[in-house]
């Protein structure tokens, strides 16, 4: 595996892969790998012939300024886990090399992104276009890979690269979990160990409300998991909205879509989680 700090010294690798007939898959992240992260890399291991992995805490998609602050860096150990994985590149930038003026764009998404984190972290999916059109105007992959932990960040990404016309195939990857249900998140290492513990009953509630769907509509699972998650002292609901998984809008019955996604955002003292269930997916959407 190479690192390359440069954009320049980036395309010139690139372009020689090109030469090659190569096929480039591209993981972007903001490092601290864990198993979710290493599992999109075999992925596109599997799917592509290189494989470029960007690390690179984008300081434009974070709406609050001690969050960026406080993101867990762990570059030494993300380098040792990426030398064992199929990675072939290792991007690792600078500020000043991604973004050597200000991105002064702002994205329309519509709907898209007036909700649940759009809602909640304002300007954060504006950030999140920017960076990621960048990485893909650099590394101009065939595919590029992201996690369904963010499934309304994947529904960004999508139409984005459809605004920008990419030609770039989107592909996600599950959920992976610790052997307790938490959604693997590199924000987990943040957690105090009573808080950590307690986490595992975001996941629980989840799988348990699926269970309710044929006995209780909509608002009443929503009430059931906020209510059930609230009642720890240690867990406090920001959102928790069942949608279209294409649209993100919220629904007020099951009937109303093939296609339904819970989405939810949990504070554990000051640290925020994500994630989410699917209820039902008879588009077979991925
Ligand atoms: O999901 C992430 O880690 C980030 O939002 C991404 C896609 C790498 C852009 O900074």
């Amino acid at each position: 595996m190479e690192i390359v700090a440069r954009s320049e010294e980036l395309k010139r690798i690139i372009r020689g892969w090109r030469i090659e007939g190569k096929t480039v898959g591209f993981v972007p992240t903001m490092g601290a790998l864990h198993k979710g992260h290493l599992s999109l890399v075999e992925k596109a291991g599997q799917a592509c012939d290189v494989v470029v992995v960007s690390i690179f805490v984008n300081p434009t998609q974070f709406n609050n300024k001690e969050d960026l602050k406080k993101y867990p860096r762990t570059i030494d150990e993300d380098k040792r886990l990426l030398q064992e994985s199929s990675c072939s590149i290792l991007y690792y930038p600078t500020v000043e090399d991604v973004y050597p003026e200000e991105d002064k764009r702002v994205f329309d998404f519509g709907m898209l992104d007036k909700v649940m984190e759009g809602e909640f972290r304002p300007g954060h999916f504006n950030g999140v276009a920017q960076v990621v059109s960048r990485f893909f105007d650099l590394v101009q992959p065939d595919k590029a890979f992201f996690g369904e932990k963010d499934f309304q960040q994947l529904a960004i990404i999508r139409a984005m690269a459809k605004m920008l016309n990419y030609d770039i195939e989107i592909l996600s990857g599950d959920i992976v979990r610790e052997p307790d249900g938490l959604a693997m998140s590199s924000r987990n290492t943040r957690l105090s160990n009573a808080h950590r513990k307690e986490s595992a009953l975001i996941s629980e509630t989840l799988f348990e409300s699926k269970e309710l769907m044929t006995a209780k509509n909509i608002k009443e699972v929503i009430n059931f998991v906020v209510e059930k998650i609230n009642e720890s002292a240690l867990l406090e609901v920001e959102y928790f909205n069942i949608v279209d998984g294409n649209s993100l809008q919220p629904l007020d019955d099951w009937s109303q879509s093939e296609y339904i996604v819970g989405c939810i955002a949990v504070f554990a003292d000051e640290v925020r989680l994500i994630d989410n269930l699917i209820y039902k997916n008879f588009q077979n959407v991925r």
